[in-house]
């Protein structure tokens, strides 16, 4: 069991790493749902793998009355409809501002629960237990909440923070491994956007992440957990832009997932392949020894990990103007994370567009 700390000013919080589905002892679980009535939200996936367990988990804590929700898996759930079902169903389990909702899942139930929790009863505390790699490292962390529209994705949301955050990193033994390689690519990014020492770790580990090695998942998630939380207490609203590193490759493989209609590739496979446009990009606008040494490694870890380098079908010059609609990308200028060296990034500004379709082509075969 290990604690870390997450020191935001207004709500600070623990994200505590133990077997908790396996009956570890969660600290703080109490402090949080102890005489409280909980809704657990969870995901048809899910919640026959964990839900029972988690359910007690709470009880265990001292949780007043349990209730569990479910809607179905996928991203598909993540809209209005979904949410009016998860009101309607605290409202079924008597939750006044006293209670507590419980998100059990990947990052679509993170999002939805986290976001019904900020706006029921104009707001209440969440639990966060969250299921899948990406979750782990990156959604469950950082308090931005929210849903898709028709018009697009992540279109409402909020900014609430868990009250905590426990990761029982056994739950990946049951994902899928398209999920688990999704998850990964979020993992190289931290490496290469503010940890060189990480990244070197992970080149020597890909077989034991591969193979679901435990101990090796309980240290990657908690490192990748650290340094979320190091960006989010810096820049908890995304006001100061230092929270901007963390959307390294995401422009161009927020292109992708949408031109694909979010089905051809994961959003861990679209930004793979995004990592690779801007490492292409940053070599083209000034090359060094330490970029060419990012590319070759960066692209090497990710196949290693089972991970895509290149775009099949898809005319580079749409990828540009799907990049333009990213309100993150086009504000007056372009601005993308580009990197210096595996360990370092930074927001560019201003790039010439035609040096950013040379790089998305140097990706895409027909
Ligand atoms: N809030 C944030 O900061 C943030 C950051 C990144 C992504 N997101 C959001 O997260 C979502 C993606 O999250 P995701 O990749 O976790 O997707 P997801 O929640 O849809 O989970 C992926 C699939 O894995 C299943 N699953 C989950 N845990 C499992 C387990 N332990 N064993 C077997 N199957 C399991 C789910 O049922 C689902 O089918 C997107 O909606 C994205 O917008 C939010
Ligand atoms: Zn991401």
């Amino acid at each position: 069991m290990t604690t870390l700390h997450v020191p935001l000013s207004q709500t600070p919080y623990d994200i505590v790493f133990t077997a908790a589905l396996a009956g570890e002892a969660v600290p703080g679980l109490s402090a949080q749902v102890g005489g409280k009535d909980c809704l657990l939200i969870s995901d048809s996936t899910v919640a026959p793998l964990y839900g029972e367990r988690a359910a007690a988990l709470l009880q265990g804590a001292g949780a007043a009355r349990v209730t569990t929700t479910v809607f179905p898996a996928g991203e598909a759930s993540k809209h209005l409809g979904t949410l009016a079902e998860l009101y309607a169903a605290a409202v079924g389990a008597g939750l006044d501002r006293g209670g507590v909702m419980v998100a059990l899942g990947g990052g679509v139930v993170g999002d939805l629960a986290g976001f019904c929790a900020a706006s029921y009863m104009r707001g209440i505390p969440y639990v966060q237990l969250p299921t899948t790699l990406l979750a782990q490292v990156d959604s469950a962390v950082g308090g931005k909440t929210g849903l898709d529209l028709p018009q697009g994705k992540n279109l409402v949301g909020a900014f609430h923070q868990p009250a905590q955050v426990v990761v029982d990193v056994a739950t990946l033994c049951t994902l899928p491994p398209r999920q688990l390689a999704c998850g990964l690519a979020e993992v190289v990014k931290y490496g290469v956007i503010m940890d060189a020492e990480l990244f070197s770790w992970l080149e020597a580990r890909v077989a034991p992440l591969l193979a679901l090695d435990e101990a090796v998942y309980r240290e990657v998630v908690y490192r990748c957990c650290a340094l979320k939380a190091r960006v989010v207490v810096a820049d908890e609203r995304e006001l100061t832009g230092q929270r901007a590193i963390l959307n390294y490759g995401h422009t161009f493989g927020h292109a992708l997932e949408q031109l694909t209609g979010y089905a051809r590739y994961t959003h861990g496979e679209a930004i793979a392949i995004g990592m690779g446009m801007a490492v292409d990009l940053a070599r083209r606008l000034a090359d060094s020894p330490a970029l060419a040494d990012l590319q070759r490694r960066q692209d090497a870890l990710l196949a290693a990990l089972g991970l895509p380098l290149r775009a099949a079908g898809l005319a580079p010059a749409a990828i540009q103007q799907a990049m333009r609609q990213d309100k993150k990308y086009q504000q007056g200028r372009n601005r993308l994370i580009l990197p210096d060296r595996i360990g370092l990034v930074r927001l560019v500004k201003d790039t010439d567009e035609a040096l950013i379709r040379a790089a998305i082509e140097g990706r895409c075969d027909p």
